[in-house]
């Protein structure tokens, strides 16, 4: 791979901070406590392991208590995994790697009706079935839901309960995770951490492991406004930079084209107004409530995401307000209510009644589309070394990922990971030391400047000149150092990942999925490939371009 350009910062190959002051071991270390870490947990489980999750804050913080939408899955016999696997492609606009996709189609049935008999309740019609609903980019009905609009948090209730009762899954909360430790022979046998706690688990410790997984979920606090909690800071993606894995695909971060935007809103993370609500026939309408989908795409509202995250950033540009309208006032309340009650709650919290007023929505940076480069096993550049998730980078999304495909790539993931670890797991090695190069940390007070800085230069619209701006902020804020402590250690992973994102924006001159360059408005054959980025020992970004076979 070969060092960028100067304009980069170099980055850290290792965060500053003490050594480690406490260690334990375990068979396989899972970071990471949303669908993919506690599914490749009860797994692991299965396979006779022993197994600690280690989380950052609480063990239902992460994304995936926020999904609303659901799982696609082909359960209904009139749809084929045939079909899912076409929109899945279409979606992802030629950057798809269609074995990968195949296995998430194919497996992804058995992954959900596993996931049902952990415990999780699906909504059901009055005769028991499943009820099946359809997201932008889908041409059938495939994606279960619960609660309505609160799938994710009855995933997380489900699978949290699933690893509450096996005594052989070691949860430790408050842990954030510094680096990759690594034996004389190159694999992955644990990490460095730091620990919230009290006793011999505080402060900065390690966790050896025969393998890791990381689980660590999306990257989108490095934008000032996303539908992702504040612990997305790209901790996994950062972290498997500084221990020289291979991670590809970061320029294409999908932004959800409805987020709620209202003033009482004032957190970076913004309330997701699910896609559900425009498959159950919600429109989009700009100020004079004019539907401005329709004759854009064949799909309308239901376009795949980037599609119409674009109409709407044409209308914002156009019209110079900062937010569209969802019309959902012909659904009705009663139906409003009772099938998307956690929207229907916030935004009535917010003073607007989805069932008599416009919703106001916009664009928000919503799943990170690459992430740590896998094999459809899990397995990293990094023996050793796994990666599960919106962390992770399988193939299956390309430049776009498909609605409600994340929760499926998670489960049927998970599952592939925990067989490839029980088939061939050596005994624990002993770490050498860390490894060369730069270790500092970033000031934490640099995040709000970062994420501005990301906000416009490297957004829904990109060019030359906006992401020669936004390098150069990096850069600027890189100079500004802090003592090492969870804030420092977060803002230098979201300046890390926020540099490979935006060399990987600036390399890509064309326009594909959710990465889309005013500057060069098309998509274009020769780019039809991925941007593989590792770090370099003196800590600069490297890259390399890789054709599609
Ligand atoms: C949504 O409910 O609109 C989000 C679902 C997803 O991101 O797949």
């Amino acid at each position: 791979m070969s060092p960028l350009e100067a304009g980069f910062p170099e980055l850290p190959r290792r965060l500053a901070a003490a050594d480690p002051g406490w260690s334990e071991t375990t068979d396989v270390l899972v970071v990471g406590s949303g669908i993919a870490g506690l599914t490749a947990a009860l797994h692991l489980r299965e396979q006779g392991l022993h197994v600690t999750v280690v989380t950052k804050v609480n063990i239902d913080d992460g994304s995936t208590r926020w999904a609303q939408g659901g799982i696609a899955a082909v359960l209904d016999p009139l749809d084929t995994p045939q079909a899912h696997a076409h929109d899945t492609e279409i979606a992802g606009v030629g950057l798809c790697d269609p074995v990968a996709v195949r296995v998430l189609v194919e497996e992804g049935p058995a992954r959900v009706r596993e996931l049902i008999r952990r415990g999780a309740a699906f909504d059901r019609h009055p005769d028991g079935s499943l009820m099946l609903t359809r997201e932008g980019g889908h041409r059938a009905d495939r994606i279960v839901h619960a609660g309505g609009d609160a799938t994710g948090a009855e995933v997380q209730r489900a699978l949290h309960e699933a690893v509450r009762r096996d005594p052989w899954i070691r949860l430790v909360e408050h842990a954030l995770v510094l680096d990759l430790l690594r034996s004389a022979g190159g694999r992955a046998c644990g990490l460095t951490l730091h620990v919230l706690g009290e006793g011999s688990e505080d402060g900065v410790g390690a966790i050896l492991s025969r393998a890791v997984v990381l689980a660590t979920g999306g990257m989108g606090q490095v934008y000032s406004s996303t539908t992702n909690p504040s612990v997305s800071t790209g901790d996994g993606v950062a972290l498997a930079l500084r221990a020289g894995a291979t991670v590809t695909d970061v320029e294409f971060v999908q932004f959800h084209p409805t987020s709620f935007m209202s003033a009482a809103v004032t957190s970076v993370q913004r309330p997701l107004i699910s896609e559900a609500l425009r498959g159950e026939g919600a429109h989009l309408v700009d100020e004079a409530g004019k539907r401005f989908m329709v004759g854009q795409h064949e799909l309308a509202e239901l376009a795949p995401r980037d599609v119409v995250a674009k109409g709407i950033h044409r209308v914002l540009r156009a019209t110079g307000a900062d937010h569209v309208y969802l019309d959902t006032r012909h659904l009705g309340a009663e139906f409003l209510e009772h099938r998307f009650p956690t929207i229907v709650a916030s935004t009535r919290a917010a003073g607007v009644d989805p069932a008599t007023d416009l919703i106001p929505v916009a664009p928000a940076a919503h799943y990170a589309s690459g992430g740590v480069r896998t094999d459809l096993a899990g397995r990293t550049s990094i023996p050793g070394l796994y990666a599960c998730g919106e962390v992770a980078c399988t193939g299956v999304h390309g430049a776009n990922r498909l609605a409600s495909n994340s929760l499926l790539e998670g489960l049927v993931f998970a599952k592939r990971i925990a067989d490839d670890i029980a088939r061939d797991l050596p005994g624990q090695a002993d770490p050498v030391s860390p490894v060369a190069g730069p270790a500092w940390v970033a000031d934490p007070e640099v995040r709000p400047d970062l994420q501005r800085a990301m906000t416009r230069g490297a957004g829904v619209l990109r060019s030359a000149g906006s992401l020669d701006t936004a390098a150069a902020e990096l850069s600027r804020l890189a100079g500004r150092r802090a003592t090492p402590r969870n804030a420092a250690w977060e803002a230098t992973n979201l300046l890390t990942v926020a540099a490979a994102l935006v060399a990987a924006a600036q390399t890509r001159r064309e326009t594909r999925g959710c990465h889309w360059r005013e500057d060069h408005p098309t998509a274009a054959d020769e780019w039809r490939g991925h941007l593989l980025h590792g770090l370099d020992r003196a800590g600069r970004l490297s890259q390399r371009f890789e054709e599609m076979a």
